[in-house]
Order: structure tokens, then C-alpha cells, then sequence
């Protein structure tokens, strides 16, 4: 059983988490009108993650006795400057999201939740990965400059990622 005070602040990251994906899914709908198809399917991948993400604390809500709540989901950006602009957004958004996984996890060990804070461990670690797969793209970026070409070619190979489920 997790405590009130738990089941709120839980309920609170699902709506993160699902605010996460309507935001990469904005962003993906941005890179699609710009006929960026690769850094489109990118953010339609991260979009699907951030769901898998809000549907993993949900269920582990419910598990443990609580009652996952669904609020509403705020309305995200759809306009950026370049794709630069939109890849420094999704670091600061998962820089954001990494203090709110750090926040649980502080709660957990308040509370001597043992469950929760083994629970949130995974989400610890998808966010180093989370942030260091932006960094990488966000590089690239500022490696190309204004080059077409260059950006021809990141869009190819972020056409490639492609959403595998992870193991619960
Ligand atoms: Fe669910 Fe990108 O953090």
C-alpha cells in the first residue's frame, strides 16, 4: 500500500508523463510539416516512450492499492525556431522531468517506501539515457550549422529509431 501522499505525487508525474508525449507528439507534428520525416519519426518514437512511461506509473498506482487519476493534460508549444530550437526544448523538458524523478524518489526514502523507490529506480535510469540520446542529436545539430546537406542526412538517420516496448 502506498501512502496518500504518495499516490498524489505519482499521479502528478502521470500527467507529466503524459503531457511529455502530447508535447514530442506536437513536435513531431512541427518536423512532419516541415518535411522533416526522420526527426519526425524521432519525436513520434519519443512520443511513444513518454506513453509507455505514464502507463507504467498508472498501473504501478493501482498495484499498490492507490488509485491512478487522470487530470487534464495541458496544451503544448507547436511552433519553434529551427530543429536546433526543438532539441534544446526536449533537454530542458527531460532535465525538468529528471528533477521530478529525483523529487519521488527523495519522497520514497522520506516515507522508508522501499517498493516505490525500487519502482522509481527504473525511471532513474531512463533518464540518463533519455538525456544523453538528446545530447547526442542536439550535437549533430550544432555540428551542421546551416548546412542542408548535413541536415538531409541527420534526418535519414533519425528516420531509423524505431519504438521497442521495454521489458516491464
Ligand atoms: Fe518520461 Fe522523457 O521522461
Amino acid at each position: 500500500m502506498i501512502s496518500k501522499n504518495m499516490e498524489k505525487a505519482l499521479n502528478e508525474q502521470v500527467n507529466w508523463e503524459f503531457y511529455s508525449s502530447y508535447f514530442y507528439l506536437s513536435m513531431s507534428s512541427y518536423f512532419a510539416s516541415s518535411s522533416l520525416a526522420g526527426c519526425a519519426n524521432w519525436m513520434r518514437v519519443q512520443a511513444q516512450e513518454e506513453l509507455f512511461h505514464a502507463i507504467k506509473i498508472y498501473d504501478y498506482i493501482n498495484e499498490r492499492g492507490g488509485r491512478a487519476i487522470l487530470e487534464a493534460i495541458a496544451k503544448p508549444p507547436f511552433e519553434w525556431k529551427s530543429p536546433l530550437h526543438v532539441f534544446e526544448e526536449v533537454m530542458s523538458h527531460e532535465q525538468k522531468v529528471t528533477g521530478l524523478i529525483n523529487g519521488l524518489v527523495n519522497l520514497a526514502v522520506d516515507e522508508r517506501d522501499h517498493a516505490t523507490n525500487n519502482f522509481l529506480q527504473w525511471f532513474v535510469a531512463e533518464q540518463v539515457e533519455e538525456e544523453s540520446s538528446v545530447a547526442s542529436v542536439m550535437e549533430k545539430f550544432k555540428l551542421i550549422g546551416k548546412d542542408k546537406s548535413g541536415l538531409f542526412a541527420i534526418d535519414l538517420e533519425l528516420a531509423k529509431r524505431v519504438f521497442v516496448p521495454p521489458a516491464k
